[in-house]
């Protein structure tokens, strides 16, 4: 008999996770950015593909690559659709609370999924206006909750793959 307790998905997440949208790099990407760590394979990366639109920057486009579980992959695919066609200061706005609710809600053990594909966009804005060497006023100096998460679960990762050596191992990605 199974010990395993099954993770009580809502339908739609399930349903978003059989059929994911945008996954796959972007080869015109303007910006790509990851969060996660390789070492334990929960990662992500998003791509983003941006226009100049009189005052605002666009997001054209948006896609994703996931190494993470079930959970990762929906908040993915729905993080890339909803930004499509949104601004960089209105994505900016989305919260990994957000995107979980839009899902049906996840299980709380899941949050850190939904915190790592936020963690991924929001760094990905960060790095367009940091490349280009400006910084709007809407942007905060100070990280937020999925930028600070993501930092803090990557800092754990790295600690515990140098004691277990886990980092060299799995230097190709997950297997
Ligand atoms: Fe780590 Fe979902 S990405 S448990």
């Amino acid at each position: 008999m199974s010990t395993r307790i099954p993770l009580l998905y809502s339908p739609k997440l399930l349903e978003v996770f059989k059929n994911p949208r945008n996954m796959g790099p972007l080869e015109d990407a303007t910006v790509v950015e990851s969060a996660g760590s390789p070492a334990c394979g929960d990662m992500i990366k998003i791509y983003l593909k941006l226009v100049d639109k009189e005052e605002d920057v666009i997001i054209e486009n948006a896609t994703f690559e996931s190494y993470g579980c079930a959970a990762n992959i929906a908040t993915a695919s729905l993080l890339t659709e909803m930004v499509k066609g949104r601004s960089l200061r209105e994505a900016w706005k989305i919260s990994w609370r957000q995107l979980s609710d839009e899902l049906g809600g996840l299980p709380p053990i899941k949050y850190h999924c939904s915190i790592l594909a936020v963690g991924a966009l929001k760094r990905s804005i960060r790095a367009y206006f940091r490349e280009r060497g400006v910084k709007p006023e809407w942007l905060p100096d100070e990280l937020t909750v999925e930028e600070k998460q993501v930092l803090e679960e990557e800092e754990i990762m790295e600690r515990y793959s140098k004691v277990s050596g886990r980092g060299e191992e799995n230097a190709g990605g997950k297997p």
